[in-house]
């Protein structure tokens, strides 16, 4: 069988969609990268994709506004055959057309146990709000922001002292075991609902 022909599109750091690229390198993956786009040419996480041997492509805002640049942006997934696509740290809100064309196919991590919390500053909300456990989320993209049915959720506990910075750095390797386990899943067709405990 084929395998999925993955674009991954970051906006920074990319420590998720590293993880996601390691683990398509497993044999008999249903997945394989096919490209990474950054909306910032600058993005870290080009050089180290590149460095992995997947090509990188950067699409940057320019003054055509959103409808301009989700054609650039779909043309670059174009050219790369892509059949999933993954935003992973992706900081940009993309439109319903956009999102209407990737439908069943677009996957995004989100820092919180959702429906909670969706949108920014996901660690400090959660400590404020008063709960105990915290955790992440991989779902599929609908146009509606981080609320497309849910794969696959990761739990940690929130700690008496701990900071928002202390709480991103623990969940962060979570998501790294979350994103490449869902994305296999997903690959393989399999969207039943999981849960990391
Ligand atoms: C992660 O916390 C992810 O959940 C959120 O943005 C962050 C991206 O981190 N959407 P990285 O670029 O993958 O290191």
């Amino acid at each position: 069988m084929s395998r999925k022909r993955v674009a991954i599109l970051i906006s920074g750091t990319g420590s998720n969609m590293i993880r996601l690229i390691e683990s398509m390198a497993a044999p008999d993956h249903p997945a394989e990268p096919a490209v990474v786009i950054s909306d910032r040419a600058d993005a870290p996480g080009l050089a180290r994709a590149a460095e992995l041997g997947v090509p990188v492509r950067a699409v940057e805002r320019r003054n055509g506004g959103t409808s301009e640049f989700e054609a650039r942006l779909q043309a670059l997934l174009e050219e790369a055959d892509t059949g999933i696509v993954c935003l992973a740290g992706f900081m940009r809100i993309l439109g319903a057309d956009f999102v209407a064309r990737w439908a069943g196919a677009m996957l995004n991590i989100h820092p919180s146990l959702l429906p909670l919390f969706k949108g920014l500053d996901t660690h400090r909300r959660a400590i404020e709000s008063g709960m105990a456990v915290h955790g992440c989320t991989v779902h599929e993209v609908t146009p509606e922001l981080d609320s497309g049915p849910i794969l696959g959720q990761a739990v940690i506990p929130i700690l008496p002292d701990d900071t928002p910075e202390a709480l991103a750095a623990r969940l962060l390797p979570v998501e790294h075991s979350l994103y490449p386990l869902a994305l296999h899943r997903f690959a393989s067709g399999n969207k039943d609902r999981f849960a990391l405990l």
